[in-house]
């Protein structure tokens, strides 16, 4: 029998670890052979709607779960860590300035990094989800400088997904016949959702639909305001729809994209594409055997440069002001 794999997921009494939980315990986040050990970490005031999550999982006699760990200790949490799960974050409140907003996200992903330099596996593999992501994953990462940079990844799956359905929808075809979308820059409203080199069932995407006003003033602001749109029909935040992501982002990383498909990661930039290096951006990826590659070559129009730019320079400028603050 396999050795179970240590999950640690932060933020696990919140919305989405709820959503979250279940399906790592029932196997979709690493395959319905390997078995988990789950550590939830989660802040004092967390502890016992945790530990009442923790009893559900119980309940539900998973044959993969072995055991299940509660803690508000970072260290604890990040004890032997194979997969941690960036999920609990600081939100924006009413009147709270983007300064104070990085900042008070500093003080938890600096610490939990430094937890996951001292403490995590050496096969540590992490995904920030807990928004501002990219650059929260770029705190954490510079705060484990033993744990090597492409460890440390943002998600940007959510709008990735997103984008395919939006594709599927105008093209009138199901999911399955979308390839090859990416999702550029920061998860945030200036994300690039880019349908020029995607495929659908085969043929080019953007010169199948050959329509710039759909693209421009349908496609490109729905993907990159749906969670505000989410927020406003629901009355809460994507949550369901974010622990799928979630699971798809860690899913895809350890087992591999599909031949002639890619995805979308938000990783430590290595200059490609124009995108400073060190800067945590997304890029189109494949991945196999639990390592990534930027996909490299495409043509980027001028139309797409100005957006990937636009997104690349809020990014530059969030790492600007945590640098100024002296969380990196
Ligand atoms: P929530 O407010 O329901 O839950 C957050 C949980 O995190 C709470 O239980 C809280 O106690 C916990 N927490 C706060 N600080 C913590 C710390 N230092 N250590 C451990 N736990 C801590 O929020 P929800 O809806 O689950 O969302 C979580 C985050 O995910 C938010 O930042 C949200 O903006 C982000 N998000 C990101 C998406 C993406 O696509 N990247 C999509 C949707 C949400």
């Amino acid at each position: 029998t396999r050795t179970p794999v240590n999950v640690t997921v932060t933020g696990a009494a919140g919305q989405i670890g709820y959503a979250l939980l279940f399906r790592i315990a029932s196997g979709h986040l690493l395959g319905a052979d390997v078995p988990v050990n789950l550590r939830l970490l989660e802040i004092p005031q967390g502890l016992k709607a945790a530990e009442g999550t923790a009893m559900e999982l119980d309940d539900c006699a998973f044959p993969l779960l072995r055991n299940i760990t509660i803690t508000a200790d970072p260290a604890e949490g990040f004890n032997g860590a194979n997969v941690a799960l960036l999920v609990g974050a600081r939100p924006r409140t009413a009147g709270m300035e983007r300064g104070d907003l990085l900042a008070a996200n500093g003080g938890i992903f600096g610490p939990q990094g430094k937890a996951i330099n001292d403490n995590a596996a050496d096969d540590i593999k992490v995904l920030v989800v807990g928004n501002p992501a990219n650059t929260n994953a770029l705190i954490a990462q510079r705060n484990a400088p033993d744990v090597p940079a492409e460890r440390f990844t943002a998600m940007t799956r959510l709008d990735h997904n997103r984008a395919i359905a939006q594709l599927a929808k105008k093209a009138g075809v199901t999911v399955n016949d979308i390839k090859k979308l990416t999702i550029w820059g920061n998860h945030s409203a200036t994300q690039y959702p880019d349908i020029f080199h995607a495929e659908v069932a085969g043929k080019n995407a953007a010169e199948l639909i050959a329509d710039q006003n759909w693209l421009e003033g349908d496609f490109i602001p729905t993907v990159a305001k749906r969670g505000a749109a989410i927020i406003d029909a629901r009355g809460a935040s994507s949550a369901a729809s974010a622990a799928n992501a979630a699971i798809d982002h860690v899913h895809t990383w350890v087992n591999g994209t599909a031949e002639g498909d890619w995805t979308s990661m938000g990783i430590v930039s290595d200059g490609s594409y124009g995108v400073p290096a060190g800067i945590i951006s997304s890029f189109p990826v494949t991945t196999k055997d639990g390592k990534f590659e930027i996909v490299q070559g495409l043509e980027i129009s001028d139309f797409s440069r100005a957006r990937i730019d636009a997104s690349v320079a809020e990014l530059v400028e969030e790492r600007d002001a945590v640098a100024e603050l002296g969380l990196i």
